[in-house]
């Protein structure tokens, strides 16, 4: 059955009821605070990257691609320190990832976006969104002019993303189109485009 509340302020039945939508009704929002990845940290982002981006089949023992590259990408001169964020609960215990590190749109030094995991027990719950839009607001305070991905358009296109072809930027892999999106922020210029180049070590994943 369907819960129902009345608006604030409604005297009950005046107005009729409110449907509150599916998300609302069944979860609940996962109260985090997002702060910079700490040296402790590292192992508890891989677990949960192994965790988020396990696949059927895979065998035990055995990480995903993606829990790799976070490591390589640390040890490489695209690692940006300042945005590499963790989500954690009250009691600082990590619960989701993001970061940027640098890419280059043509000639022009950008931000790529990935991996943005969630622990798996914890999705769905507005962790995800937390991290990226505090990731978005921290690339946009330092003068960052653009975020690339590659992704879910139905998931991105609620933090501003849109395709990379509408601002002439191009992805490495001419299959990836219809999933390369970019985020602009304040710093973003028109003449800013060009082919992306992500870290090296996404080339190897
Ligand atoms: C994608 C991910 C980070 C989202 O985190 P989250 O905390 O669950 O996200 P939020 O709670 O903020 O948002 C949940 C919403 O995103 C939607 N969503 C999640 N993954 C999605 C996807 N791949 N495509 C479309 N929508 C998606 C959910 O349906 C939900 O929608 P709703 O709010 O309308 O119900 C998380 O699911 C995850 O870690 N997935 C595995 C790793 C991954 O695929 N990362 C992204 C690629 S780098």
């Amino acid at each position: 059955m369907a819960h129902s509340v009345s608006p604030p302020g409604a005297a009950p039945g005046n107005h009729g009821d409110i449907q509150l939508p599916a998300r609302l009704r069944t979860g609940h929002r996962e109260p985090v605070l997002i702060r910079r990845e700490a040296a402790r940290d590292i192992a508890v982002i891989h677990a949960i990257t192994a965790a988020a981006f396990s696949r059927p089949g895979q065998s035990p023992g055995q990480d995903p691609p993606e829990a790799g590259l976070v490591g390589e990408l640390r040890a490489s001169p695209a690692w940006l320190p300042h945005l590499s964020l963790v989500a954690v609960t009250a009691a600082d215990e990590v619960i989701g990832h993001v970061l940027c590190t640098r890419g280059h749109a043509g000639t022009v030094p950008v931000l790529a976006l990935g991996p943005l995991t969630v622990r798996p027990d914890r999705q769905r719950r507005g962790v995800g969104s937390a991290l990226m839009h505090a990731i978005l607001g921290a690339a946009d305070a330092l003068g960052e002019p653009l975020v690339a991905l590659l992704g879910e358009p139905a998931y991105y296109r609620r933090f501003g993303f849109r395709p990379a072809a509408d601002y002439q930027i191009t992805p490495p892999r001419p299959g990836w189109h219809l999933h390369f999106q970019v985020r602009v922020l304040t710093a973003y210029q028109p003449w800013m485009h060009g082919m992306f180049a992500y870290p090296e070590p996404f080339d190897r994943t």
